[in-house]
C-alpha cells in the first residue's frame, strides 16, 4: 500500500467545469493549474481528474478515442505532465481517470474490429457470430459493420466493450481469459497506464472495474484479472495508487485494488446518509444510519485492512449535496465524511455547498447527471470567475440562483462551510486515529435515531466523534469520560454517568 494514501484527502476535478482560461467556456489544463494552491490551501493533497483524453464527448470522455493523447480542448500532454510536476511540488497527487471497459466508435481499434477481413483487433471487442445473435446479458451494437455480429456495449450504445474475455465460456462466440484476443486487451491497457505513470500521474481511478469480465457472475474473472493488474503495478510502480468504481470493498479489494468508493445506488446504504426522501443528515431528524453502519462495519471486517473504503463527498454522476442538504447539514455531513476511515473524497464545489440544478438540458450525456457539473463558482464577478466567455457559450449554464454559494465570499466568512471543512482537514491531518487506516467502532447507530457516534483509533489515541444532525437535543447510554475536545462545532456534549447528550446540530470529537 502506498505510504502516501494514509493521509490522503481527494478533490475531484471534473476539468470541462473547473476553470477556463482562454474563454472558450470550457475548463482546461492552464485551469487547473492556476487553482492547485488553492486546493492545497483547503488541505487536499490528492486530486482525481475525470478523462481528459482525446474522445467525441458522447459520454463526457468516458468515450476515448486515443487514450495517449490529452483532449485538445484541455490541453497537450504536455500541459498534464505539467500539472503533475506543478501537484507534485505543492506534495499533491494526482490520480487521472482509466477507463478500461470501453472505447469511444470511433476509437481505431473499434474501426478496424468492424472490418470484415481479420486483422490485429479483430478479437479487440466483444462480437457474437452473425448479426442475429445478440450477446447474453448486454446490450449491443448491430447493423454498423460489414463484420458480421453484434458488438456488445457497456454502458451508452456508442461504448463498445472491450474484451477481456469471459468467466464461464458457454456460447461459441465467447473467448476464455486467456485466449489472446483477451490478453492483448488487457496488455494494451497496462501500456496505457504504463504510458501516463510514467509521466508522472500517481495512479487511476477506474471506471467500471467491476465489469471487465463477461458472464461472471460472482466477479472472480474480473477479481483475477485486477490482481494481474495490481501485481503489474507492484513491480513496475509500487508508489501508484489505484481506486475503482465499483462499491463492493468486499471483492474490489480483493482484487488488489487500493481503494474502492461507495456508490449511490449501491449495497452499501451510502444514499441513506445523504440522498433519499429523509437522509440522516438532515435536519428532520428522521434518517437512519443503521443500516450503513452495519454494512460498512460488515465491509471492514471482510476486507480486514486490506485497502481503503472511500466515502466520497459526491461525484459527477449523482445529485450534489446541496440543496437537499443546507448550512448546519452540510457541514455535519461534513464532519462525518473527513472523520470515517478510508481517504474522503471532494467532489469540486461541494466545500462551499454548491447545489444541484435543476431542468438543465443534457450536456455530453450527462442527462440528469448535467446539474451536478456546473461550472465552478469561484467569485461574484462575471460567470461566477470560471471563464471570460459570454455566457451562452459555457459548457454548462451556472446556477442562476442570485445566491450561489461562491469561493471568495467563502473564504471571507469564518462561518462558512468552506472554513468549517478546512478546520475539518486540519483537526483530521493533525490525528492519525481519524485518518485512512485508523479503526473505527460504532457506539451508536440505531435505527431512525440520533445522534451516530464511533470510536477512531490510532496513533496511540482514542477519539469519540459524536454528530447529531436533528433539531432536537439527543442522548444515548454510554459510559465515557474524555478528557477534552480536539473539534466542536454546535456545542459540546455532557458526559453523564451513563448517558451522552449532544446538542441540536452538532458535531464533536472527544479524546478518550
Ligand atoms: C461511470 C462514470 O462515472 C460515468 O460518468 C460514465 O458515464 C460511466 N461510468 C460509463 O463510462
Ligand atoms: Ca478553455
Amino acid at each position: 500500500m502506498p505510504k502516501w494514501l494514509d493521509n490522503a484527502i481527494f478533490y475531484e476535478i471534473y476539468p470541462q467545469s473547473f476553470r477556463d482560461t482562454n474563454a472558450d467556456g470550457i475548463g482546461d489544463f492552464p485551469g487547473i493549474l492556476e487553482k492547485l494552491d488553492y486546493i492545497r490551501d483547503l488541505g487536499c493533497n490528492a486530486l482525481w481528474i475525470n478523462p481528459c483524453f482525446a474522445s467525441p464527448f458522447g459520454d463526457a470522455g468516458y468515450d476515448v478515442s486515443d487514450y495517449y493523447r490529452a483532449a485538445p480542448r484541455y490541453g497537450t500532454n504536455e500541459d498534464l505532465k505539467r500539472i503533475f510536476d506543478e501537484a507534485h511540488r505543492r506534495d499533491i497527487r494526482v490520480l487521472l481517470d482509466l477507463v478500461p471497459g470501453h472505447t469511444a466508435l470511433d476509437h481505431p481499434w473499434f474501426k478496424a474490429s468492424m472490418l470484415a477481413e481479420k486483422n490485429p483487433y479483430t478479437d479487440r471487442y466483444i462480437w457474437t457470430d452473425n448479426i442475429w445473435e445478440r450477446p447474453d446479458g448486454l446490450d449491443c451494437l448491430r447493423g454498423i459493420s460489414d463484420r458480421d455480429g453484434a458488438c456488445a456495449v457497456n454502458f451508452f450504445s456508442h461504448q463498445p466493450a472491450l474484451n477481456y474475455g469471459c468467466y464461464k465460456v458457454e456460447k461459441s462466440w465467447q473467448q476464455p481469459m486467456d485466449a489472446p484476443g483477451p490478453r492483448a486487451t488487457l496488455e494494451a491497457m497496462k501500456d496505457v497506464m504504463r504510458f501516463w505513470l510514467r509521466l508522472g500521474c500517481d495512479g487511476f481511478r477506474v471506471d467500471m472495474a467491476g465489469c471487465m469480465v463477461k458472464n461472471d457472475p460472482e466477479r472472480r474473472g474480473t477479481i483475477l484479472l485486477w490482481q494481474e493488474v495490481r501485481a503489474f503495478l507492484d513491480r513496475e510502480f509500487p508508489e501508484a495508487a489505484i481506486i475503482s468504481e465499483w462499491g463492493e470493498p468486499d471483492k474490489s479489494l480483493e482484487g488488489g485494488f487500493h481503494m474502492d468508493f461507495l456508490l449511490h445506488g449501491g449495497p452499501s446504504h451510502y444514499d441513506d446518509l445523504f440522498r433519499c426522501e429523509e437522509p440522516f443528515f438532515s435536519g428532520r431528524g428522521r434518517g437512519d444510519a443503521s443500516k450503513f453502519a452495519a454494512q460498512y462495519e460488515k465491509y471492514m471486517e471482510q476486507t480486514g485492512g486490506k485497502g481503503l473504503i472511500c466515502i466520497p463527498s459526491g461525484n459527477h454522476d449523482t445529485e450534489r449535496l446541496a440543496p437537499a442538504l443546507q448550512g448546519g447539514e452540510l457541514k455535519l455531513a461534513f464532519a462525518f465524511l473527513l472523520t470515517m476511515p478510508g481517504a474522503p473524497f471532494i467532489y469540486y464545489g461541494d466545500e462551499i455547498g454548491m447545489r444541484y440544478v435543476e431542468g438543465l438540458t443534457s450536456v455530453e450525456g450527462g442527462y440528469h447527471r448535467t446539474g451536478a457539473r456546473t461550472p465552478m463558482q469561484w467569485d461574484g464577478s462575471i460567470n461566477a470567475g470560471f471563464s471570460a466567455a459570454a455566457p451562452d457559450r459555457l459548457y454548462i449554464p451556472l446556477d442562476g440562483d442570485p445566491d450561489r454559494p461562491n469561493v471568495q465570499a467563502q473564504m471571507a466568512d469564518l462561518g462558512s462551510l468552506y472554513h468549517e471543512i478546512k478546520r475539518l482537514i486540519a483537526v483530521r491531518q493533525a490525528h492519525e486515529a481519524l485518518q485512512s487506516g485508523g479503526g473505527i467502532r460504532f457506539v451508536f447507530a440505531q435505527e431512525n435515531r440520533c445522534p451516530l457516534a464511533y470510536i477512531r483509533t490510532g496513533g496511540g489515541e482514542s477519539l469519540l466523534v459524536i454528530l447529531n444532525p436533528s433539531l432536537e437535543m439527543v442522548s444515548f447510554p454510554g459510559a465515557f469520560a474524555p478528557s477534552g475536545s480536539v473539534y466542536c462545532f454546535g456545542g459540546e456534549a455532557k458526559f453523564n454517568p451513563g448517558l451522552v447528550t449532544a446538542p441540536p446540530c452538532s458535531a464533536g470529537i472527544y479524546r478518550l
